[in-house]
């Protein structure tokens, strides 16, 4: 997958795409980002990307014409989507992430400041996403959080014994509780369970914490996951003679 990032702040995004599984993956080619400054694209001399809103009011406002300039720039592919991050989008979820993971080249433009300017929008952008609902001030961390969760679901990107189905939210329910080395940490003892090697209830143990915790946590989860898997029809037990 070909990533390009739009940003008027594009150092903020350069550390975070080094490290961990999204460096390992770039490294690899998996991944290509490349990181667009979109001052860089502004033809006016001051490069200015911003200016007063018209109708007045605080802030300023992002220009079209850089943005424009900016994606009208990079060389698009068949399967392209452009994804503006905005509190106004939205909100991301595992599936959105799932579905973006399909396509060749992503997109992603940062707005910073009240806004950008209304035609960009129109004109340029497929589709808006935001993170969840609090206002963060600019969309760099929202690109970064929407890449790292798509990029989990191209092939390759997690070694080979994690997957993304496994996880939580694939099957629609919060994780169950993980133990390691040592087995007795501070007093407190690892579930004995856990240490049994009877793996057909290691596996009834984890489904009951899974459950437990979803509906304490998210109550919400807990309902759809509830209408989603109906309780299979018992097998009569055969009465042994
Ligand atoms: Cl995508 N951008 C900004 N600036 N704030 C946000 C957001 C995005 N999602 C939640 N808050």
């Amino acid at each position: 997958m070909k990533v390009e990032i739009l940003s008027i702040l594009p150092g903020l995004l350069r550390s975070y795409l080094q490290e961990g599984m999204i460096g390992r993956a770039i490294r690899e080619s998996r991944l290509k980002v490349n990181l667009r400054y979109i001052r860089d694209y502004a033809t006016d001399k001051h490069h200015m990307t911003d200016d007063t809103p018209y109708g007045g009011g605080p802030g300023l406002v992002m220009k079209a014409e850089p943005l424009a300039n900016a994606h009208n720039a990079i060389s698009k592919n068949k399967s392209s989507r452009t994804i503006f991050l905005t509190p106004q989008g939205k909100t991301f979820s595992s599936e959105t992430a799932k579905r973006l993971a399909k396509y060749k080249q992503l997109i992603f433009v940062c707005g910073r400041y009240e806004g950008v300017d209304q035609r960009f929008r129109d004109k340029y952008v497929d589709e808006e996403i935001s993170i969840g609902d609090y206002v963060l001030t600019g969309g760099e961390l929202a690109s970064l959080v929407v890449l790292d969760a798509v990029s989990r679901f191209i092939p390759g990107v997690l070694g080979n014994d994690q997957s993304a189905e496994c996880d939580s939210f694939s099957d629609g329910l919060l994780e169950h509780p993980q133990y390691t080395k040592p087995r007795e940490f501070e007093g407190m003892e690892v579930p004995e369970v856990m240490t049994s090697g009877n793996h057909k209830l290691i596996k009834i143990w984890q489904h009951e914490k899974s459950l437990a915790k979803t509906r304490e946590i998210r109550p919400e989860l807990y309902e759809q996951w509830v209408k989603d898997n109906p309780p299979q029809p018992q097998k009569k037990k055969r009465k042994r003679h």
